[in-house]
Parts: structure tokens; sequence; C-alpha cells
């Protein structure tokens, strides 16, 4: 299997700026800079089929080319490193093994756009990777990787870090761009997309590490090679998967993208846990629907799991067995997001709170059967909401309706959980 991003590194250790230079570190700029226009280095990345590893999977070259380019002004690019969705550790697993392949990535990325300010928006609590990356950028400008007129072509670049203050919310990229800007993190009304309007009104592009890291392999090995490390002719790309749960092996492991479900799962994790058996997955963080043991022979890429009624999302895969409650999961998750609410809109702000004080009834033993149909209509209820974290939080609650409306029924009808004593959540 090839190793893109996790090649030479070590777990539990950084790579040096030197050890990354020797493995042709910085080779992809130098080519980019010297042999290649900005419009060539941005056909390259439509040409991959780079899918941004934020959670959504739109398309980066085509992100990029929304961005004008006759406005006056500044551009800019900002790197999303928030990652506070619960199950997700890729982007910290990355930074602490090699920060190096990030700042390669944002250069070339801010060479395509014409960029010359750029940040990285990392998350409260990752304070190693926001170290490696301020080491990463000081060797650079020595080297001559950053800094003005870079090698000698007239492209000049600055990266900044950014420490957050800590809340899911500053995730989503326009409450991201407030924090950076100094107000209270709320999603702003979209439109206008960053792209047009962004960070102090300028055009701005977001995309998250895993996205970024990926640019150098693109360039130096060229779009149709790195397209094809995918496992299948319609995914692009490998893909950082951490995975936790009742696996033998939970750990963060590169793999092409389009790998089934099964296949992950008894092939790097190991199989189950001894004594486990495979009950559902959360496939891609907190916020997608549960896939079950129906769903192991689905590719996991961004339109086949869509395809079976669930999101790729982050690629945070949490496996359960067949002790789990999924009422007492589906509980522990909705209290995450009731808690990081932003406030700013009233569906998630009272939605959020009211769903998770349904599924206490229902878990402690106090639901009503009613208290089900609540439910099934906040699932759509909260579509509605500001911006995509109530709907988010809401796809463990539809996955529970849909996959295990015979545990919520079990739960009302019992008044108590059939899983107390056994359950591991
Ligand atoms: C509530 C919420 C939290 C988010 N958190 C993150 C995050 O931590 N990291 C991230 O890259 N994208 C996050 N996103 C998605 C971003 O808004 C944005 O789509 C992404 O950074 C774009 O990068 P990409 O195109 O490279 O995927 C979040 C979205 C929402 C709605």
């Amino acid at each position: 299997m090839e190793q893109i991003l996790l090649k030479h590194t070590r777990p539990g250790q950084c790579l040096t700026f030197d050890e990354y230079r020797s493995v042709a570190g910085f080779v992809a700029l130098t080519n980019a800079l010297t042999t290649m226009t900005p419009a060539e280095v941005q056909q390259s990345v439509i040409d991959s089929g780079l899918r941004g590893r934020g959670g959504a999977g739109f398309p980066t070259g085509k992100k990029w080319s929304f961005v004008p380019r006759d406005l006056p002004g500044p551009r800019y690019l900002i790197c999303n490193c928030d990652e506070m969705e619960p199950g997700t550790y890729k982007d910290r697993v990355l930074l602490e093994r090699n920060p190096h392949l990030l700042v390669e990535g944002m250069a070339l990325a801010c060479y395509a756009l014409g960029v010359q300010h750029a940040f990285i928006f990392v998350r409260h609590g990752y304070e190693q990777a926001a170290e490696n990356l301020r080491c990463s950028i000081a060797a650079a400008h020595l080297s001559g990787f950053l800094g003005s007129n870079i090698l000698g072509s007239g492209f000049s670049l600055e990266l900044g870090v950014h420490q957050s203050a800590g809340r899911y919310i500053c995730g989503e990229e326009t409450a991201l761009i407030n924090a950076l800007e100094g107000k209270r993190a709320n999603p702003r009304v979209k439109p206008p997309f960053p792209a047009i309007k962004g960070l102090w009104g300028q055009p701005t592009v977001v995309n998250n590490v895993e996205t970024l890291a990926n640019i150098p392999a693109i360039i130096t090995g060229g779009p149709l090679w790195w397209k094809n490390t995918a496992a299948t002719p319609e995914a692009a790309g490998t893909k950082l998967f951490c995975i936790s749960g009742h696996v033998v092996n939970t750990d963060c492991f590169e793999l092409p993208l389009g790998m089934t479900l099964g296949d992950i799962i008894d092939g790097p994790c190991g199989g189950m846990r001894p004594g486990s058996i495979f009950k559902v997955c959360i496939p891609g963080g907190a916020s997608t629907q549960y896939l079950t043991g129906a769903h192991r022979d689905v590719p996991m890429d961004f339109d086949t799991v869509a395809k079976a009624g669930s999101r790729l999302g982050t690629g945070g895969i949490i496996v359960f067995d067949q002790t789990t409650c999924m009422v007492a999961v589906t509980l522990n998750l909705i209290r995450f997001f009731a808690r990081e609410s932003c406030g700013w809109c009233t569906p998630c702000r009272e939605g959020l709170p009211f769903v998770q004080h349904t599924l206490e009834r229902i878990e402690s033993g106090r639901g009503e059967p009613q208290d089900i149909d609540i439910l099934r209509e906040h699932v759509h209820m909260l579509n509605y909401a500001f911006c995509a974290l109530a709907p988010g939080a809401m796809g463990p609650v539809d996955g529970l309706l849909n996959h295990f409306e015979d545990e919520l029924r079990e739960h009302v009808s019992a008044q108590r959980c059939p899983f107390k004593g056994v359950h591991t959540c």
C-alpha cells in the first residue's frame, strides 16, 4: 500500500527538517517555482481529483478556482487544524510526525493562489503540533523556502501559526475566520463564501491540514500517479483513517481511499478484540450516520459512503461491539454537540439540549413512545439551523432511528436500559 503522508515518519517522533530535505522535501516547491506557472500547479490539483479532507470532501482545485484573480488587495490561505470532531486525530498525528509536509503544501497552494500571507489555525491543546510547525517554519525561512523572493522566483510568503482558544465551532470555516479576526467565533452568512469575501473581507481559501499536505506529492509524482494510489478508479489518493473502539489495533493508518470498511477492520485494525463481535461503526467522525454490518463491503470513499446513507467525513472510524448500547452512545455524542453549540441560532441552541434531554429520558428508563417521534421530528427540524453543526449533530440520532429503533423501543417498553451491566460505553 502506497504511503504518501506517513512515509518516512516514526510513531511518537517528529521528522527533523534535515531528514525531510534528505527524502526529497521541498523538491516539489523548488520544481514548481522554477518550471511551473501558478495556473499549472492549480491544474495539477484539479487533475489529481483531490477532495478536501476536512469533512465535506469538496474538490480542492474547484474551490481554488472560485478565488477572483482581478480584485485589488491581498488574498489569504488558512489551514484548518481545529480538529475537535470526536474520534478524529489524524491532523495531530501528521503534524506531530511531519509538519514540513504541511509547510511545503501550503507554500505550493499559496503560489498557485497568489497568496503572500497564510495562517495555520491550530486546535487548543495541540501544543506539540503548534511547536513543530513553528520550528519547521523557522527552518524553512533559514533555507530560503519562505520569506521574500523565495529561491529567486519573485514569489514571497509568510506563514503564521494561530492557536485557538478552543471551541468546536471554530472548525467551521466562517467561524474560524471570525476567531482569527479576534471576534466571537460565530458562523457567518454564506454567500458570500470565503473564496470571495473571507478574512478581513478579502478572498480566502480554507483547507484542511491533510488536504494541503497532499499537494507536494501531487506535484512530485504527478496528478495521475497520485490519483491512482486509491483502491478504486472512482476514488483519488490515500486517506488518513484514525481508528478507535473495540478493534485490536487503534491507530492512525494511511490507506488507499476506497478500501472497504470490512477490509479496514480485518486488515490494519487486526479485527475485533477477542470476544467482540462487530455491531456498528461511526465512519467519519461523530457527526456522521452509523454504518452497520450490512455495510462492510462499502468502499470508504466520499460518494460511496454517501450512497450508503452516511458520510466519509474526516475518516475518524469508531467501532462498537455487541455489548454497546446505541442509545447511550448517541446520548454521549449529543451531549458533546449540545455543549459546543455556539448559541448563535435558536434551532441549534435550544434544539440540541432538547434532543439531549429526550435521549436522557429514554436511556434512563423514563421515556415514552412519543419521545421516539419527537427525535424523528428533530432530525429534520435541525436541518434549518444556521450552519452545519446541528445537522451534523443529528447524524447519529438519524442513524439510531434508522438502524436501532428496536433498541429505542426496548428502552421505552422495559423502562430501563437493556444493556445495563454489559455495555461498555
Ligand atoms: C461545526 C463544524 C466543525 C468543523 N471542524 C473542522 C475541523 O476541525 N477541521 C477542518 O478541516 N474542517 C472542519 N470543518 C469543515 C470546514 O468548515 C471546512 O469545510 C474545511 O476546513 C474545508 O477544508 P477542505 O476543503 O480541505 O476539506 C467543520 C465544519 C463544521 C460545520
